[in-house]
């Protein structure tokens, strides 16, 4: 099955061609025949955050070029591609339709089958693609802008939510320090350069709790990091650095707090980190360290396939078509928000 897939539900505009290459000691194999990802940072720059309409306008914008594009790089036609598949949820309303629509336009004049894809569960199996040895079950803590929860994934559309952010996604919270911190757009990636030029011993800020151990909450610390700012020098790039390095800390002690306890309570089983935030290598260390302390391989996919691309989705796609069946999707709205307990095949 060969599968172009969509992706457009932030500010990413994404297309991918994936081939399934099952095989009878690996059912997960796959190919990726071209990929293509257009990162929106300058359109939202001056605005300091992502847009909403006018990430809409850059998807309908770019779309037509960065599939023929990623057709050409893969040497394919349209009349070679099995089904298309497209992200249709979660995400900004606007942006999914673009993606969604596109699609659907495409499947239609191409008489194939159009695939409504979910976002999450795209991060969820990225990397059963890369890892050659993964396999279901294991544990997955998804840490992205809109997301931040940790899943038991039993199988491909078998997937149980054990803890999520009772507030800000992780994502959303080192953009938001990023900002605090006068960073410009996009700011997440400058507070871990910063963070690695400072001394985090040198700022006191809490490390955050919540009732249930499993649940995530990222907005007090982020209050604690407005508190500690509005007390120092703003100007002293020491200071600066100093806080990144105490904020990018607590929030890795908390993710990786939560990760073993939730280890613990379903029992080990190989760790997989996924989203945008896991290319921070200081939470990937964390992890490391989680993952050798209960005794199970930790994966994290390749930098590019962490943050938003449609390689997930195309892959998804496959997964999906391979242990359930080929619907199409034609009617399919999007969706705002899409539980990954939805998804059962
Ligand atoms: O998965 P993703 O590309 O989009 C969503 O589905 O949300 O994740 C984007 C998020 C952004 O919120 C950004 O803050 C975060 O990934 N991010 C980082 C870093 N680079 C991007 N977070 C921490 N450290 C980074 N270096
Ligand atoms: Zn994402």
């Amino acid at each position: 099955m060969i599968i172009l897939g969509l992706e457009t539900s932030c500010d990413e505009t994404a297309a991918a061609i994936v081939q399934h290459c099952p095989t009878a000691d690996n059912p997960y194999a796959a190919k990726v025949l071209a990929e293509n990802v257009y990162s929106q940072f300058d359109e939202h720059a001056c605005y300091g955050g992502v847009v909403p309409e006018i990430a809409s306008r850059a998807h309908a914008e770019r779309l037509p070029a960065i599939v023929q594009k990623t057709l050409t790089d893969a040497a394919l036609n349209i009349n070679d591609i099995d089904a298309i598949a497209a992200t249709t949820g979660p995400g900004l309303v606007g942006a999914l339709l673009m993606g969604t629509t596109f699609g659907k336009t495409l499947a239609l004049t191409a008489d194939k089958p159009f695939l409504s894809t979910n976002h999450i569960e795209g991060h969820a199996l990225t990397a059963l693609l890369t890892e050659e040895h993964l396999r279901p079950p294991f544990m997955l803590l998804l840490v992205s802008g809109g997301h931040c929860q940790l899943v038991h994934v039993r199988a491909v559309g078998d997937y149980v939510t054990l803890g999520a952010t009772l507030d800000d996604a992780i994502g959303e919270c080192f953009d938001k320090v990023g900002k605090l911190l006068n960073f410009t757009h996009p700011a997440a990636p400058k507070v871990e350069i910063a963070a690695a030029k400072g001394d985090a011993a040198q700022v006191q800020l809490p490390l955050p709790k919540t009732a249930e151990p499993l649940d995530f909450s990222f907005s007090g610390l982020k209050t604690a990091v407005r508190t500690v700012l509005d007390k120092g020098d703003k100007n002293d790039a020491d200071f600066i650095n100093n806080v990144a390095a105490a904020f990018q800390q607590r929030a890795a002690q908390s993710l990786a707090q939560k990760t073993a306890a939730a280890l613990k309570e379903v029992g080990n089983m190989p760790l997989v980190v996924s989203g945008g935030v896991a290319v921070n290598k200081e939470i990937r260390a964390a992890l490391q360290t989680v993952s050798d302390t209960a005794g199970v391989p930790f994966y994290a996919p390749p930098l590019k396939l962490c943050a938003d691309n449609a390689v997930m989705i195309a892959y998804t796609a496959c997964l999906r078509a391979h242990f359930g069946e080929v619907k199409n999707d034609l009617d399919a709205k999007v969706r705002p928000r899409w539980p990954l307990e939805e998804m059962g095949l």
